[in-house]
């Protein structure tokens, strides 16, 4: 089944230079598109609604500074079981954990600094996409404050 997803390119793959190498791998899976593209720096309202289930956590302060240090790149991405895919192609959240081969294995060390988001469900994905563009499925993301 096609479905939509949110992918956000950490800061630290855009310093790492990593953007081609990750979206590459995401327009290699059969059927696959990228259907909206944004290079921002995601500003605290917008990080504070992405992140609401994890206030409160040790990680959450050092997470939100992290993630505002420079541009992320946000994605919609759709295609057939998407959500499930992408998620596999990231690999679990902490790098040292995830298999050679899968985005967070090949290119990561540090579980906060894991280079990628991806929706964990269509519930999260119908949820992070109105925060990231909420007006229009095709329409350039849109800043929302
Ligand atoms: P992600 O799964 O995209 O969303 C939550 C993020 O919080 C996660 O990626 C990591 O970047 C970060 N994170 C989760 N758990 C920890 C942790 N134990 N220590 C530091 N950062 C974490």
């Amino acid at each position: 089944m096609s479905e939509r997803t949110l992918v956000l390119l950490k800061p630290d793959a855009v310093r790492r230079g990593l953007i081609g190498e990750i979206t590459r791998r995401i327009e290699s899976k059969a059927d696959w598109a990228v259907k909206a593209m944004e290079l921002r720096t995601l500003d605290r309202s917008t990080l504070e609604q992405h992140y609401a289930e994890h206030v409160g956590k040790p990680f959450y302060e050092p997470l939100m500074e992290f993630m505002a240090s420079g541009p992320s790149v946000a994605m919609v991405v759709e295609g057939e079981r998407v959500i499930e895919g992408v998620r596999a192609l990231a690999g679990p959240t902490d790098p040292i954990a995830a298999a050679p081969g899968s985005i967070r294995g090949d290119f990561g060390t540090v579980v906060r600094e894991n280079l990628i988001h991806a929706s964990d469900s269509a519930e999260s994905a119908e949820r992070e996409l109105k925060i990231f563009s909420p007006t229009s499925d095709d329409a350039p993301l849109t800043r929302h404050q």
